[in-house]
């Protein structure tokens, strides 16, 4: 019991957020170098074999209509045994992208230090505040000219909403860019490059008491600088509270270059002083402990298979509770099923290992003969909780779904059906026309061919898609209080129902929502559905 307890313990599971091109790749492959997972030599070479890879993947993600590129990197380093989840991001970018955030025990925030708050960045990290995890920010590519740094700070405020506590701070950027301030040592650390991390950087640690030292290796202006910024953020950030971290209202901020290798391992050690253990789930028995119980897991994807022969799929899981075994027998509580989990593997981008065991805190993926749905409970034949579900993420594109042979009415309602059932599209329903007319969000709009191809391939039905203006959908939180016949909206706004019924409005733009809620008091709307 006490090698189990400690195996959980040391696991620390998060997902990195970030806008495409602000380095996520770049800062994982360097976390992948501190854990040993690759050397030095091999990591320039490395990123560029993973850049050709993704990008084949993506070829054969875009033909066969499936997602292969998101993965779960898992690597050691000082005792901790740490899983990366990763996000899609660019064409990719779909409802998968959201529930890989579910399955995190905190995230990791990579900005562009030129670019500050980007769109994608501000999506993801809408939910991880929903989720009340601990949000850690990495500011990067200080090695190029960076946007001022009270700026940053005051932007990551503003636009999301999270008091921002600087662990250290740049000094200068780009050409002038000289290292960073470490307000906890009360020290400077150089920066030298290190030519993309070819080679070893060789970063001093100045005191910033020792004056004369540090202006003659920064130079007296950048030395002065510091000493009034010191001045003023003592005075003007948050204080650090790690409480408040660990409930996501207060990230602690690093500086940093992923590229150059610098401030990374010391961004990682604070990070793995500051996050979680594997925490504690809500399941309809009251919070699942992941020491004090047995095994149990909730899938948070699903991945069609890459053989379209075969309607089998993967589902990933989430270990929540306790150690998983290959050989146990497990219950799934919605499929009311005692079953032995078949071929358990640790996914990597390009590579699958079959596992024996595993922790909580580890995801692993299973084979899933079309049992599984997206937020289904795996835990031991003798419980039967379910945890919570997983929320439904608002599309952003909405298309109405036309069939070119209706004859074909059958396998058309089979097959979108199922591929909603993988959570890749979703489907609704006009409220006043019945079933005929089918609308169909997504996230990304890659999907739209994904779900084209993919009927076309496996459900042999040729479909059509007419693209709709909206842009934003609301869920009604308090359906049950509203006559949604009686919500009057702007002559944009279009009412719909999922599957199960809600009641949903759709927009063209945010504006209309505002108009919407102030014409209808007492109106709740929502950018997450319930399941
Ligand atoms: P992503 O996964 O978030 O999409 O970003 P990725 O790491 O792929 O980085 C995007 C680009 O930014 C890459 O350049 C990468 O080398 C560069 N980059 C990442 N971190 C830093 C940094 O700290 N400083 C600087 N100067 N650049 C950085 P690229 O030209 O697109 O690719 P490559 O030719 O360098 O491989």
């Amino acid at each position: 019991m006490a090698l189990y307890t400690e195996e959980i313990n040391r696991r620390r599971t998060f997902a990195i957020i970030s806008h495409p091109d602000a380095g996520k790749t770049t800062l994982t492959e360097k976390f992948l170098l501190y854990g040993g997972a690759i050397n030095l030599a091999g990591s320039v070479k490395g990123k560029a074999t993973a850049r050709h890879a993704v990008s084949d993947w993506m070829e054969i993600e875009k033909e066969r209509g499936i997602s292969v590129t998101s993965s779960v990197l898992q690597f050691q380093y000082d005792g901790f045994c740490i899983n990366i989840l990763d996000t899609p991001g660019h064409q990719d970018f779909s409802e998968d992208t959201y529930r890989t955030l579910m399955a995190a025990d905190s995230a990791v925030m990579v900005i562009d230090a030129s670019k500050g708050v980007e769109a994608q960045t501000r999506k993801l990290f809408k939910v991880c505040v929903m989720r009340k995890i601990p949000i850690f920010t990495f500011i990067n590519k200080m090695d190029r000219d960076a946007n001022d740094t009270f700026e940053l700070l005051d932007e990551i405020e503003k636009e999301l909403g999270i008091a921002t506590c600087p662990v250290n701070w740049p000094i200068g950027s780009g050409k002038g860019f000289k290292g960073v301030y470490d307000r906890n040592k009360e020290a400077v650390l150089t920066f030298s490059d290190t030519e993309k991390g070819t080679k070893e950087g060789e970063t001093k640690e100045i005191s910033v008491k020792d004056k004369e030292n540090l202006a003659s290796i920064i130079g007296q202006d950048a030395a002065d600088k510091l000493y009034d910024e010191i001045e003023l953020l003592d005075g003007a950030s948050a204080e650090f509270d790690l409480d408040a971290v660990r409930s996501g209202d207060l990230t602690p901020v690093f500086f940093g270059s992923a590229l150059t290798n610098f401030g990374v391992e010391v961004f990682l050690q604070h990070f793995l002083e500051m996050t979680t253990t594997p925490l504690p789930r809500k399941s309809d028995q009251g919070l699942i402990d992941p020491v004090e119980n047995d095994f149990s897991a909730f899938v948070f994807k699903i991945q069609a298979n890459m053989n379209k022969a075969h309607r089998d799929r993967i589902a990933f899981m989430r270990i929540c509770s306790g150690k998983f075994d290959a050989n146990m027998e497990v219950r799934h509580v919605q499929g009311q099923k005692v079953m032995r989990l078949s071929q358990p593997q640790q996914i990597m981008a390009d590579e699958r290992k079959i596992l024996d065991e595993a922790y909580a805190g580890d995801i692993i993926g299973v084979f899933d003969p079309g049992i599984f749905s997206i937020g289904d409970t795996v835990c031991m034949p003798k419980e039967k909780f379910c945890y919570e579900g997983i929320p439904t993420f608002a599309p952003e594109h909405f298309a109405r779904v036309r069939q070119v042979d209706t004859m074909k009415r059958k396998q058309f309602v089979k097959g979108i059906n199922q591929i909603a059932q993988e959570g890749a599209i979703q489907i609704f329903q006009e409220l006043s026309s019945g079933m005929e007319e089918i609308i169909v969000g997504v996230v990304g709009v890659l999907q739209f061919d994904v779900l084209k191809y993919r009927l076309e391939n496996e459900y042999n039905v040729e479909i059509r898609l007419e693209p709709l203006p909206y842009e934003h959908i609301r869920w009604i939180e308090n359906k049950d209080e509203v006559k949604v016949d009686k919500i009057v909206g702007t002559s944009d706004m279009k009412k719909i129902q999922d599957l199960k019924g809600n009641p949903l409005l759709l927009f063209i733009n945010s504006w209309s929502i505002g108009m919407t809620l102030d014409r209808n008091p007492g109106l709740q709307l929502s950018e997450f559905g319930k399941n």
